[in-house]
């Protein structure tokens, strides 16, 4: 099935205060912060820029608010099934999206765009994944409206540690699988030519993440001006650092399917999949008895933003459609998300 999502977005859509490539860089999950009230001005900026977020690209309608910390908030954030040591966050960004057979992925487009402005902004954020809907957060919100949800929240404020080795590690692979077990090229498991070079064994996913590949320029050589997105989507936060997100680079349809095989195609489509960890998120017991949502769909939104935003800014342009190619995948536990299908 195919069907084109690009519905024309709202048009007043502030820009981000830096190239999107270097704010994604410079992101990082800060858990300590400043006791510094977030100033009147920086809350202005960020709550014009929630204002403008209100549409996924693959069709949800989403709103976002920040709200104050509270006192007890440490205690709650642990019932709610988060995990990690959120010490001294002022602020909340939170939001809600309505139900839809997309909207967590498109939960996690928007809340990451939010988190990367709120990062250009000079914000620390850390993504936290609950069951937020029945929660205080929501309350502080105003409600959430029936048939809406709040996967997700990020704790904000000035940043108070020092993010600067997790980035660097992050940068040098030790937190990241290798582009090679990323990245495919006309089929599922074939490593797209350039992305060959990540032969360092995998990454331990988990947040202690293991040794990757080094880094390399070279990684990326044969896919041109695609390969700032493709490490984007490399650096991108995932719950529990698991790194879901698979990308399959197939021929661009003429009037049909995408065509299989490696590709020396002028356009292509970029089919998003979703690998989902064992005996982790949706379905575990967890999950199920925390009623948390299921975090690795919104993983995938967070990939996409990534994509689209750097692929943009590399001056590449396309749009998001969901039209499932049908591969020949290697076991159960993979779903195909959307593709990003180049433009003619
Ligand atoms: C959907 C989602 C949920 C997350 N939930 C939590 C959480 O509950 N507690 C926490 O400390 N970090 C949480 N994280 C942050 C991840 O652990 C972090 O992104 C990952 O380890 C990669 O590290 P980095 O963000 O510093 O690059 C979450 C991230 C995402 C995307």
């Amino acid at each position: 099935m195919t069907s084109d999502t690009s519905t024309p977005r709202p048009a007043a859509r502030p820009p981000f205060p830096a190239p999107a490539s270097a704010l994604i860089q410079r992101r990082y999950s800060c858990r300590t912060y400043l006791e510094r009230p977030i100033s009147a001005e920086d809350k202005g900026r960020l709550h014009e820029f929630m204002a403008s977020r209100t549409r996924g690209p693959l069709g949800s309608q989403a709103r976002f608010g920040l709200i104050a910390a509270a006192p007890d908030d440490r205690q709650a954030l642990r019932r709610l099934g988060t995990y990690g040591f959120i010490k001294g966050a002022t602020g909340f960004i939170v939001g809600a999206v309505g139900r839809g057979p997309k909207d967590l992925e498109d939960y996690g487009y928007l809340l990451e765009e939010v988190i990367l402005a709120a990062t250009g902004i000079g914000l620390g954020t850390c993504w936290l994944g609950g069951t937020f809907t029945r929660s205080t957060f929501v309350r502080r919100f105003g409600g959430v409206k029936r048939g809406e949800t709040m996967p997700a929240v990020a704790s904000t404020g000035y940043i108070g540690d020092d993010g600067t080795e997790r980035i660097r590690e992050r940068e040098e692979g030790s937190r990241r699988f290798p582009p090679a077990e990323l990245f495919f090229d006309g089929e599922w498991g074939v490593p797209l030519a350039a992305a060959g070079g990540g032969t360092g064994g995998s990454a331990a996913a988990g947040d202690e993440a293991g040794a990757g590949d080094e880094a390399g320029a070279g990684r990326y050589a044969d896919v041109g001006p695609f390969a700032a997105a493709l490490e984007a989507v490399r650096m991108a936060p995932s719950a529990t650092n698991k790194q879901p997100w698979r990308i399959v680079r197939m021929a661009s349809p003429e009037g049909g399917r995408s065509r299989r095989g490696p590709s020396t195609a002028a356009r292509h489509d970029w089919h998003f999949h979703m690998v989902r960890t064992k005996g982790y998120g949706k379905g575990s017991a967890v999950f199920t008895v925390l009623r948390i949502a299921d975090l690795q769909r919104v993983d995938l939104g967070i990939a996409m933003c990534h994509f689209e935003l750097v692929a943009r800014e590399s001056g590449l342009d396309g749009s998001w459609v969901v039209a499932d190619p049908g591969l020949e995948l290697p076991g159960p536990g993979i779903e195909y998300t959307a593709t990003w299908r180049e433009a003619g």
